[in-house]
């Protein structure tokens, strides 16, 4: 009784609407919609913010129906049904951008305004598909006839200008949310903070540096000019080798870099996401796809498991194959196991255009990653060079944590003055060692554990 009575009481949006329009039957006016991604909702609110700050006396109301199960749509609006919107106060909801202070975004709203005298009303609501929200609800409600409709048009199409321009997730770290595990729907966006890292902190062999300059640096530098010749600007480019051998590394170092580009970040666990990954990738470009350890959708297809698996693969392939010449995306897919990939994958031009492998590091290499791993802490050029022979076929990421613990027991000693062989040593022989072979193995030391315990 409380909440008819309560009901009653707050304006309905229909008489608001009414007198909005007044020389006209509701029931004659025209209306269009358009839904756009949920991703891109935040987009959507700057864009009608700026679409209304042209028409100065706008007026903008809340909306409230007490059920959400579906789309609030105008015609809800208009009717008189057993669920009657009501004007309440705008409702707000904070969406994180990656920014210091989250967006604010509309739940539902009504624009009333006036374009040359032609009375114009716009609906913002959420799209709901079986009680999940999978986009924005945009609908548009003009008199009838020919003036009434092209309005319509180009207030959608500077619509859609506005959002594209405003994109305001271009140039982060991104991936898709499910909005709930069960039903498998895509929610919102995850802006990811990853650590910059510098050129200098990446020790590869020169070669592997050249080829990242020509198909990642350099090839974006030319895009235009590419894009003028009619050349496609799509890239696919898989990194290959060991564990702990800087691929993961690599692509921080590339998403903190690449100019303008937006990064999504595909976990092998959302492979089902691809198309949405695929459409946000077009939506944002230029942008760059990573798909880590491809080789767990990609496995050659004798070796998969059953039809479910097989389709994932058919999916990545046809969505890289899709997409137009001229989208500005940049795959990056990155493996330990190249030879498990389906040839398909791996030669076909258009699909992977280059393949980088990332070897374990030389002497060089070994010898530039203990003085950055080193962190500063003097060492002398002896306790280097006793290190880069002792850790032969250990990877960048077995020296970080080989020189991690050798900073522990320089710590732990007391030590003020140079780290020095015996804390390497004691590191060496802890991770080598003290726990085993399933512990060399974790710590990707076993090509290393194997030269040590022959000398
Ligand atoms: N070539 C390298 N240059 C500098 N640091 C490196 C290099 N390789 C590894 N590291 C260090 O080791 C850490 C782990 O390496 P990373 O995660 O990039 O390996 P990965 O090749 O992605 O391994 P996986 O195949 O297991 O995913 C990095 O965060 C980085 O600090
Ligand atoms: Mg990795």
């Amino acid at each position: 009784m409380a909440s008819v009575a309560k009901r009653t009481t707050l304006p309905l949006a229909e008489v608001r609407l009414k007198t909005h329009f007044k020389d006209q039957q509701l029931h004659d006016l025209v209306t269009s919609s358009r839904t756009f991604p949920v991703t891109a909702r935040v987009d959507v609110q700057v864009a009608l913010e700026r679409l209304f700050s042209g028409y100065p006396e706008a007026e903008l109301l809340g909306l409230h129906n007490q059920y959400g199960h579906e789309t609030l749509t105008i015609a809800h609006v208009l009717s008189n049904s057993h669920d009657p919107v009501v004007i309440s106060p705008l409702q707000h909801e904070e969406v994180d951008i990656g920014e210091i202070l989250p967006a604010q975004c509309l739940r539902k709203g009504l624009w009333l305004a006036h374009d040359n005298g032609m009375p114009f009303g716009l609906l913002l609501s959420a799209a709901v598909h079986f009680t999940q929200v999978n986009g924005v609800h945009i609908e548009v409600i003009v008199p009838p006839g020919e003036p009434g409709a092209k309005f319509c048009r180009a207030l959608f199409e500077e619509l859609e200008t506005l959002i594209r321009g405003t994109a305001s997730y271009r140039g982060k770290v991104l991936s898709l949310e499910p909005a709930d595990r069960y039903s498998g729907h895509v929610g919102a966006l995850r802006v990811h903070k990853l650590r910059s890292v510098a050129r200098e902190q990446v020790i590869l062999p020169e070669r592997t540096l050249q080829l990242l300059d020509r198909n990642v640096g350099d090839f974006i530098k030319q895009r235009e000019q590419l894009k003028k010749l009619g050349l496609p600007v799509k890239k696919g480019i898989l990194f290959y080798g060991a564990p702990g051998t800087g691929k993961t590394h690599t692509i921080q170092y590339l998403a903190s870099h690449l100019p303008d580009h937006t990064t999504l970040l595909v976990t092998s666990e959302q492979v089902a996401y691809l198309d949405h990954y695929f459409q946000l990738a077009r939506f944002l470009q230029p942008a760059m796809l990573i798909i880590e350890d491809v080789d767990l959708i990609a496995r050659a297809r004798e070796q998969m498991r059953g039809a479910c698996e097989e389709s994932l693969l058919n999916k990545l392939l046809n969505e890289m194959d899709g997409l137009r010449e001229d989208a500005a995306v940049l795959f990056v897919l990155t493996t330990n196991h190249p030879e498990l990939l389906e040839a398909a994958l791996a030669s076909r031009p258009g699909r992977i255009d280059q393949a980088i492998e990332f070897p374990l590091p030389d002497e060089r290499g070994r010898r530039q990653l203990v003085r950055l791993y080193a962190c500063g802490l003097p060492l002398d050029d002896e306790v280097v060079e006793s290190t880069v022979r002792r850790t032969e076929r250990g990877s960048g990421a077995f020296i970080k944590e080989l020189m991690r613990r050798a900073a522990q027991f320089y710590i732990q000693n007391g030590s003020d003055g140079k780290l020095t062989s015996d804390h390497v040593n004691s590191a060496l022989e802890e991770m080598l060692f003290a726990g085993g072979s399933l512990n060399a193995k974790l710590l990707g030391a076993e090509g290393v554990a194997a030269r040590e315990t022959i000398h």
